[in-house]
């Protein structure tokens, strides 16, 4: 016997079954209710809203814990490494040995793009933001494997997974190279992945590239801490996209273009560009003092999020990569951190922010680590996208393979003119 929350409103009613997951929430599937009632729901911002059944990523807002197919991030950050963690999202289950051989081996061999992409890049302007460029070169993907990817044949969405995890770095380096006037430098199979991106990034024809093991390993924790989390609002793009049959190339578009915004992935962006305006730690009352005021736009950048109402588990090991990477190079009392630091020690104590649950998140810390890394701000969400785009595959192929999978498509709640006649302009007005 299911159990069925019974709605009842007037002379309307509905059982509505009640579905257990294996931990987090119950949900009320309200499929039926329309149908029985002549009743939508309401739910702009799904805050109350579960979009799709899942088994890859869990998060628990108020215990502050996120696992990937059970997996703690804390543990796969400080035990993994980015392709095994990659192998676990799309497969399901940690690499043996030869799995993760025959993974990276594959993952190695796809990160050259079509030579025709590089005259792809002269159309922008030099000083486009990477993620215009990001949107627009993972979309025109499409035009080169548009017609070998076959979303109903597994092999073919597993080729195509490979290949948008492999080239997204490629793509992100060239962006990136492209910005500043640098000739592009192609992918070097001999590299691990987050050494041959940060070859791509910094290597110039003029001189040998050394690798910096501690700054190879940092780079490659930061793509493990954002590879994915739930149905984010990009990772909810790309499902939307993906549910209409569009090609993977162009639904992983259609997410990098949501994850720009400041509400999002640009956050990290718009947080280090806030600790630049306060500048000084004595600067940090004033904007405290505006992130409350209700008349004053102005948010914290970094703090606050939809499902943590506890400290964001990524931002506690992306403080502590921020810390090694600025010892590795040898930056003391790097002035932002300085702020940062106690930014976040103000307002962990202010009773707005413990009353509405704000803590910092993964993009909080992360701005100053890409910093002293070498990136420029605008580059930050281009990284956040190379990381995110496996999660977001992920997530495409586990909506893809659902039986239940069908076309996106909301409702609304209608509040504008009501049924009226068409008026000729000489009777209107
Ligand atoms: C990411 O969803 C994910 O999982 C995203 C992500 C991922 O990995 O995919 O984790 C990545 O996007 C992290 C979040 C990065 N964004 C920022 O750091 C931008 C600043 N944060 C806020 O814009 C906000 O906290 C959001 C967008 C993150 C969450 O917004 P919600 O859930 O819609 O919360 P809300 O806007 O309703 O805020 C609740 C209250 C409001 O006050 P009241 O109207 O109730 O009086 O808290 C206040 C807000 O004004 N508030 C903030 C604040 N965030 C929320 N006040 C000041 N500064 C902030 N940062």
């Amino acid at each position: 016997m299911t159990e069925a929350a019974k709605f009842v409103l007037g002379d309307k009613n509905a059982e509505l079954q009640l579905r257990h997951g294996t931990i987090g929430p119950d949900v009320v599937d309200i499929a039926s209710l329309y149908k029985n009632t002549g009743l939508f729901t309401y739910d702009p911002g799904f805050t109350s809203t579960a979009s799709c059944e899942s088994k890859i990523t869990y998060i628990d807002g108020d215990e502050g814990v996120l696992l990937h197919r059970g997996y703690s991030i804390d543990q796969l950050a400080e035990r993994g490494d980015f392709l095994e963690t990659c192998y676990l999202l799309l497969y399901g289950e940690l690499p043996t040995a030869h799995e993760k051989e025959d993974f990276v081996y594959r993952v190695t061999r796809h990160t050259m793009v079509h030579e025709q992409m590089s005259r792809f890049y002269t159309g922008f302007r030099r000083d486009a933001h990477p993620m215009a460029v990001m949107v627009g070169s993972v979309g025109a993907l499409s035009a080169f494997y548009h017609d070998s990817t076959d979303i109903t044949d597994p092999h073919q969405r597993m080729v195509a997974s490979i290949r948008m995890i492999a080239k997204t770095p490629t793509l992100a380096a060239m962006a990136y190279k492209y910005h500043i006037g640098q000739p592009f430098v192609y992918p070097r199979n001999d590299l691990t992945y987050a050494e041959n991106f940060l070859h791509m990034c910094f290597a110039v024809p003029c001189e040998p590239y050394h690798i910096n093991a501690t700054l190879a390993k940092a780079m490659d924790r930061i793509f493990i801490l954002h590879a994915d989390h739930e149905q984010n609002a990009s990772t909810s793009t790309v499902r939307l996209a993906g549910s209409s049959g569009a090609n993977p190339f162009a639904c992983i578009a259609a997410g990098i273009a949501c994850l720009w915004g400041p509400a999002h992935g640009g956050a990290n962006e718009a947080a280090l560009n806030m600790l630049g305006e306060i500048g000084t730690k004595d600067r940090i009352p004033e904007f405290i003092a505006r992130a409350k005021d209700k008349n004053d736009p102005f948010r914290l950048m970094g703090f606050g999020h939809r499902v943590y109402k506890n400290y964001d588990p990524r931002a506690k090991i992306m403080q502590q990569t921020c810390h090694e990477v600025l010892d590795e190079l040898g930056i003391r009392d790097d002035p932002l951190l300085e702020v940062a630091m106690e930014l976040e020690h103000i307002a962990l104590n202010d009773e707005y922010f413990v009353e509405k649950k704000l803590y910092p998140n993964v993009d909080f810390y992360s701005g100053i680590t890409l910093k002293a890394l070498g990136f420029p701000t605008e580059m930050f969400t281009v990284l956040f996208a190379v990381a995110r785009t496996v999660g977001w595959i992920a997530q495409w192929n586990e909506m893809i393979e659902d039986p239940q999978q069908r076309i996106g498509r909301p409702r609304q709640l209608y509040t504008g003119a009501p049924r009226r006649d068409y008026l000729g302009i000489d009777q209107r007005g």
